[in-house]
């Protein structure tokens, strides 16, 4: 056993810097400080060391891992467009700002759209070489905005990043909820669910008895579209990209029927086969080819919510549209819409959704990868169909 007392090792103080400032600069050592500020706040915190009063506010010192866009994509989406860095966690939180650790992150087809310089859009480009932002679950970790308080678990845009500074505050919701799982806010409570909402209760104003038609019908809206119009009493049929997704929506979803539209030669023959009597509602998620079919196919006064063309994505020339004479002389109505103007709606959506949850009335099927380095991946997959349920990132639990 041998005492000793610090202030008698100076003469080491060389040798330790030596040693220990590589390690710190190659991330291999954590390190975590409580800092208050002020002279005033001095006391508190020297006697908190012997009362146990200290805490500490767990960030992580290695570093803040986060997913930069490498440049403009052009064509198909690769995992390589997207690079996992490392930075510095920010920590000057400007005023009315605060600092999130970001547990979920949702992967949205929408996120391709922003990975291209667009003039006028309804949301900005990213920014090459800068962190991509995307819906997410996070908790505040430190706040300069007196709404939000270290602790509160909230849901919206985010980085796709461990921690962010949150500076804009419009698409930012507190959890109300906590007796769901918190993923589930990146989905069926988050853009999806209210994306399904919007489309079919607002845009196509449904009756009872319709048919609807869902293409992308397995993935996180067409999943919800397709049970909210079950429990409403329509007629539903989905299409999707493998034996394995249309067994799901007949079997796990309760949709009437569905099929693999990857098998059809012919998309005109195949909505013709599963729709002898015609379409009230199309929910509309891939465009092109799907969406030509659909149209001579609709039944007078049809309604069609445009949601997204994801098919439309990475081609250099954009399907056209054959067969648009219908729409006149059956009278079909199309609109399109993007779920961020309809924010105002997310209270009365919870108010019908949470119910149905706690009942089991809903079936939700996630699609979860852990760890923001299997990120890229995960988003790219939604091109090729890969997700099965909505894809969502598992970036920390707590
Ligand atoms: N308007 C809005 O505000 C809004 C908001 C949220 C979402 N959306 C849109 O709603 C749609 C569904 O979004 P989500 O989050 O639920 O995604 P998702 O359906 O979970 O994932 C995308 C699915 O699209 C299908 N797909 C991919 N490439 C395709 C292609 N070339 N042709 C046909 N299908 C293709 C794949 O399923 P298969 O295996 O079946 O091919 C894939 O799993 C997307 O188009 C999205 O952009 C719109």
């Amino acid at each position: 056993m041998q005492g000793f007392v610090v202030f008698d090792y100076f003469h080491l103080y060389p040798n330790y810097l030596e040693m220990v400032l590589p390690l710190i600069k190659q991330g291999k050592l954590a390190y975590v400080e409580d800092i208050v500020e002020g002279i005033e706040a001095a006391p508190v915190a020297l006697v908190g060391l012997f009362n146990k009063t200290k805490q500490n506010t767990q960030l992580k010192m290695e570093g803040n891992k986060q997913i930069v866009l490498k440049d403009y994509v052009k064509g198909l989406i690769k995992e390589s467009d997207l690079i996992l860095k490392t930075s510095e966690i920010k920590r000057d939180i400007p005023n009315g700002a605060f600092l999130v650790k970001n547990l979920y992150l949702s992967c949205d087809p929408y996120m391709r759209s922003r990975m291209v310089k667009m003039e006028c859009s309804y949301i900005d480009s990213f920014t090459p070489g800068e962190v991509i932002e995307g819906y997410g679950v996070a908790k505040v970790v430190d706040s300069s905005n007196q709404k939000f308080k270290k602790g509160d678990l909230i849901c919206g845009m985010t980085g796709w990043e461990e921690y962010s500074i949150i500076k804009s505050t419009e698409t930012i919701f507190k959890i109300p909820s906590m007796d769901v799982p918190l993923s589930y806010y990146t989905g069926i409570l988050g853009l999806a669910g209210l994306t399904a909402y919007v489309g079919f209760y607002e845009i196509c104003s449904p009756k009872k008895g319709e048919i609807v038609f869902i293409s992308a019908a397995s993935g996180a809206v067409g999943q919800l579209v397709g049970q909210f119009a079950k429990l409403f009493g329509c007629y539903v049929v989905g299409s999707a990209g493998s034996q394995h997704k249309v067994d799901f929506l007949k079997n796990k979803l309760g949709f009437d029927d569905a099929f693999n539209y990857k098998e059809e030669s012919d998309q005109n023959e195949a909505i013709k086969r599963y729709f002898p009597e015609g379409i009230d509602i199309y929910i509309e998620n891939v465009g092109g080819k799907m969406l030509d079919a659909v149209i001579p196919n609709m039944r007078p006064s049809g309604r069609i919510t445009a949601c997204e063309m994801i098919s439309q994505y990475d081609v250099e020339e954009t399907d056209a549209t054959h067969n648009l004479m219908s729409a006149i002389i059956k009278k079909i109505r199309m609109q399109g819409f993007v779920v961020f103007d309809y924010f105002n709606l997310y209270p009365n959506y919870l108010e019908m959704v949470l119910p149905l949850i706690k009942q089991g009335k809903l079936a939700y099927v996630e699609d979860i990868v852990e760890g923001l380095e299997a990120a890229p991946a995960a988003l790219v997959g939604l091109f090729s169909g890969r997700n099965v349920g909505k894809q969502v990132v598992l970036v920390a639990r707590d």
